[in-house]
């Protein structure tokens, strides 16, 4: 029978954030939605939750000849609608979790359009896009480095430039943006059992681009549907683009 292993690319075993996030819910066939945010199943439709990330790269000049790499792509809620906009071989997805990778290979998208359409998936807790066969030209982080510590979002800036070395390339990421004077900075990473946000000032956020190297253009509210959400402390999933020309 196929699998979803057939299509992961993984280096060493690990164990799985997902069990450790739901714990006793993991057993739930819809709990990859809880994993991934409730956008899914919450107050957004679920076919909105997947489309807006393709028609927010589409403003930004993507077209099916690019090659995209959705980093902390999670069980493919946006690469559902990525890869038949994208040529064959052209999606790149990349996670740390097996089994939101493996409900998105095998229960959201289903075989037939990855055979269609050939993406490649990496597995990974230790950021290694040496995996994949190319270099992307686009690349979306939505909702990741909200919930990561500043010194696994470095790791994986760092990671993604050694990759990337002078390619061009555009990168749209989200962060929560603090209106307060000291951002705040969780003790342990969202999925390995941290409750709290991990915030910065847009300064913050770019300097972390500049330290490789990269431009950066703060946009803001991108359209997330958390962008509308009212906070008096923080503004949720502001988008950042860095760039290299
Ligand atoms: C809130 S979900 C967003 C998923 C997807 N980007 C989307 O828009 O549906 C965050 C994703 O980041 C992944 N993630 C967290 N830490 C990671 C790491 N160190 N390496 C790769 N992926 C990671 C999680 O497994 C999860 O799938």
């Amino acid at each position: 029978m196929k699998t979803a292993d057939t299509y992961i690319r993984q280096t060493h075993q690990y164990e799985d954030p997902f069990y450790i996030f739901l714990g006793e819910d993991a057993d739930d066939p819809a709990s990859h939605y809880k994993y991934i945010g409730k956008s899914g199943t919450g107050n957004v439709e679920i076919e909105e939750s997947c489309a807006f990330q393709l028609e927010f790269l589409k403003t930004q000049g993507l077209r099916k000849v690019h090659t995209l790499m959705d980093l902390g792509c999670g069980s493919l809620r946006a690469g559902i609608r990525f890869m038949p906009f994208l040529n064959t071989g052209n999606y790149l997805g990349i996670d740390i979790s097996k089994e939101a990778l493996r409900r998105g290979i095998e229960d959201e998208v289903g075989f037939d359009l990855i055979d269609k359409k050939r993406p490649e998936f990496v597995l990974s807790d230790a950021w290694e896009f040496n995996l994949f066969s190319k270099k992307p030209n686009y690349i979306i982080a939505n909702s990741v480095f909200t919930h990561l510590r500043t010194e696994n979002t470095k790791l994986c800036f760092e990671s993604l430039q050694s990759y990337l070395q002078e390619a061009p390339f555009q990168f749209f990421a989200t962060f929560t943006q603090s209106l307060e004077e000291k951002p705040r900075q969780p003790p342990i990473d969202h999925y390995y059992g941290g409750t709290g946000a991990c915030t910065y000032s847009v300064e913050q956020f770019a300097a972390l681009g500049e330290a490789q190297g990269w431009k950066h253009d703060f946009i803001g509210d991108w359209g997330h549907f958390r962008n509308k959400a009212e906070s008096p402390i923080v503004k949720f999933q502001m988008m950042m683009r860095f760039y290299r020309d």
